[in-house]
C-alpha cells in the first residue's frame, strides 16, 4: 500500500472488515505480540493484528501453543493495543481459558476487552464451540472463529497436518464454518485446509474467511510475523513465504557489535558523554586527597 494511502487510513472496525468482503477486497492480518512491532505493522497498513497464542512458541520457546496463560496473553495484548492506531486488534483465547463453561468463556473474553483493550477475541473449534461463540457475541464481544487445523487440539490431531482432505472431513469443516456463522462469529480463520475446500467455504459464507495455508480464494490471509520475516528458523511451514530474513540481519548486526566491543571500536566519543575540564580537575584533586 503506498504511504499516502496508509496515512489517509481510517480506523478499521468490524464493519470495515465485513464491507471488504462485500466489495471483494482482500483482508490482511498478521500476528503481533509487542508494542513496537504492533506500531510498525499498523503503520505498514495491515488490516488486523492477531495477538496469537503462537506467542507461546515464537516468543516464549514452548513446543506448542498449549502452555501460554491468560495473564501472559493479556500482557501481550495490552502492549499491542497500545502500539496500534488503525488495525483491528484480536486477542487469541488461550487453551483451557474458554473450554470449561460458557461463563468462563465470557469472563475470559471480557478480560481481553476490558483490561487489554482488544476489539475482538478468537477461539478454536467449530460446531462444538458454536453455543459458546453465541454467548460471547450476545455479551457484546465480536468473535473470530478458527477451524481446520486447530493447534490447541494438537494432542488429539496427532500433529500439525492438513485437515479436510476426505469428503467426510471436508463436510465436517463446512458444517463447522456454517455453525460459527450462524452463532454470530464475524469472521473465521481457516488453517491448513485444501484450497478448493477453503474456496467453497468462502463462497458459501457471508462473513469473511481468513486463510493460513488455505489458498488464495479466502477473503483474507493471516501469517505468523516470525515466519514472514525469517525470525523463526526451527522450521518454515509450507504455507509461509519469507518476505525478509531479519533473523540473519540480527545475527550479523549483533556479531558486528560484539566484535566492536572487543576491539574497542564501540563506543567512540560520539556515543559517550563528556564533563567540563574544571570539574574533572576538581574531581582529581578531591579523590587524590582521600585515603586509599
Ligand atoms: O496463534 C496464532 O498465531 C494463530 C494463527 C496461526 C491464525 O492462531
Amino acid at each position: 500500500m503506498p504511504q499516502e494511502q496508509i496515512d489517509k487510513r481510517k480506523k478499521i472496525r468490524i464493519a470495515s472488515i465485513l464491507a471488504k468482503k462485500e466489495r471483494g477486497e482482500k483482508i490482511s492480518m498478521l500476528t503481533a505480540y509487542d508494542f513496537y512491532t504492533a506500531k510498525l505493522l499498523d503503520q505498514a497498513g495491515v488490516d488486523m493484528l492477531l495477538v496469537g497464542d503462537s506467542a507461546a512458541m515464537v516468543i516464549h520457546g514452548h513446543k506448542n501453543t498449549l502452555p501460554i496463560t491468560t495473564e501472559t496473553m493479556l500482557d501481550h495484548t495490552s502492549a499491542v493495543t497500545r502500539g496500534c492506531r488503525y488495525a483491528l486488534v484480536i486477542a487469541d483465547l488461550p487453551f483451557m481459558s474458554y473450554h470449561i463453561s460458557k461463563e468462563q468463556a465470557i469472563a475470559t473474553s471480557g478480560r481481553f476487552i476490558k483490561e487489554a483493550l482488544a476489539e475482538a477475541v478468537k477461539l478454536e473449534g467449530g460446531q462444538r464451540m458454536a453455543e459458546t461463540v453465541r454467548r460471547i457475541v450476545q455479551s457484546g464481544i465480536p468473535v473470530m472463529g478458527h477451524i481446520g487445523l486447530t493447534p490447541q487440539a494438537v494432542n488429539q490431531l496427532g500433529g500439525y497436518r492438513v485437515q479436510g482432505k476426505s469428503s467426510r472431513e471436508a463436510i465436517e469443516i463446512l458444517e463447522d464454518a456454517r455453525a460459527l456463522e450462524e452463532a454470530g462469529a464475524y469472521s473465521i480463520v481457516l488453517e491448513c485446509v485444501p484450497a478448493p475446500l477453503a474456496a467453497l467455504i468462502t463462497e458459501r459464507l457471508t462473513i469473511p474467511t481468513i486463510g493460513i495455508g488455505a489458498g488464495v480464494h479466502c477473503d483474507g490471509q493471516v501469517q505468523v510475523f516470525h515466519d514472514l520475516l525469517g525470525l523463526f528458523s526451527d522450521f518454515v511451514p509450507k504455507h509461509a513465504r519469507r518476505y525478509a530474513n531479519i533473523g540473519d540481519e540480527i545475527k550479523a548486526a549483533v556479531a558486528e557489535y560484539a566484535g566492536d566491543v572487543q576491539t574497542q571500536a564501540f563506543p567512540t566519543d560520539k556515543e559517550s558523554f563528556t564533563m567540563k575540564q574544571s570539574v574533572l580537575e576538581e574531581l582529581a584533586e578531591q579523590t587524590a586527597q582521600q585515603p586509599a
